[in-house]
């Protein structure tokens, strides 16, 4: 694990914060890391799994851990786009004023995200790329981080939209938390009221020190032949017989971004091909679109991921 033992106090934003979710999340490492680097990298993260295996907790916690503001949509197939962004309405004055919706906060838990219509979709996807929102021809902008934590059922659940390529695009990466272990769903059980406490979740760091941190991220090393062997295994995906569309350019900026966090978070300030190999699954797989012959041959996108990494030459 790349945090363990004692947390002190002068210990990086990644660290502190990583032992902050963990108080609340047990046994989850990667699930933590993947969102850590999601957010470090000025990103969205999309969390597929099923219910009651700590999503919901694991975005509150974050979003307390860094002092963020926290709003929550739960996505239904009658949400309007006016239930997300807000509406115009009539005041005592007379006048038309704009009533804010929920997304205008700091980090926004997205819950079920695939039982909304496929409009409702659209105008948090558009929040999202945009970090803005406009009605009427008045444009209101996000101030400061915007981290949407969306949630989707497993694809085979019943009366759900399934979200569009262009869409999925918009998040930076995609992880699952699975269920707990023997040991960590017993130790759960046994507490008195179930789980671990979110009301002693404390902040760990200032919004300002966050943001320096992204910062930083944004200042990690990546040279020349780790920047070719990520562009490659990217075009690689172009490339693929099983593979109906690959990765677009926005993808491989992203996984860019994303190794940035992964080498920062591994306390670096350069990315390794590592990096890139680790994280390749949870950036690239949700940006394949497999052919139908592959789909109903089993192939999945791990499986597509694998066969590449073993093609693409590693950089020495
Ligand atoms: N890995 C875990 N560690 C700690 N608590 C967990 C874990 N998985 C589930 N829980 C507990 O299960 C309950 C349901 O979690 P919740 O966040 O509402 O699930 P979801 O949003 O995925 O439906 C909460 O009390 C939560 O603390
Ligand atoms: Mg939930």
């Amino acid at each position: 694990m790349w945090y363990s033992g004692q947390v002190a106090e002068r210990e990086g934003l990644t660290t502190r914060l990583a032992h902050s979710l963990a108080s609340v999340i047990r046994g989850k490492p990667r699930a933590l890391e993947l969102l850590i680097i999601g957010a470090l990298a000025e990103g969205h993260v999309l969390i597929e799994d099923v219910p009651g295996v700590g999503k919901t907790t694991l975005a509150k916690a974050f979003a307390r851990s860094l002092e963020l503001s926290f709003s929550r949509i739960q996505f239904t197939p009658d949400l309007l786009p006016t239930d997300i962004i807000g509406s115009q309405t009539l005041g005592t004055d007379g006048q038309l004023h704009f009533q804010k919706g929920p997304v205008f906060t700091q980090v926004l838990l997205a819950d079920e995200i695939n039982r909304a219509s496929p409009r409702t979709q659209s105008a948090l996807l558009e929040a999202m790329s945009e970090r803005q929102v406009t009605v009427d021809g008045h444009t209101y902008t996000f101030p400061g981080p915007f981290i949407v934590l969306a949630t989707q059922n497993p694809l085979d659940f019943q009366g759900t939209y399934p979200l569009p390529e262009a869409q999925l695009d918009r998040f930076t990466l995609r992880l699952a938390m699975g269920y707990p272990s023997e040991e960590d769903e017993l130790e759960m059980l046994v507490r008195e009221g179930g789980g671990f406490p979110l009301g002693e979740v404390k902040p760990v760091a200032s919004e300002a020190e966050f943001a320096e941190v992204r910062q930083q991220v944004r200042q990690v090393r990546v040279e020349p032949r780790v920047l070719l062997y990520l562009r490659r295994l990217v075009a690689q995906t172009r490339n693929n017989d099983n593979v109906a569309l690959g990765v677009s350019p926005r993808g491989a900026i992203t996984l860019y971004r994303a190794c940035q966090a992964r080498a920062f978070v591994h306390s670096r300030d350069f990315v390794t091909p590592d990096d890139i190999q680790d994280l390749a699954y949870a950036v690239l797989g949700h940006r394949l679109m497999l052919t139908e012959r592959a789909r109903y041959g089993g192939i999945s996108t791990d499986t597509v991921i694998t066969t590449l990494l073993k093609e693409v030459p590693v950089p020495r």
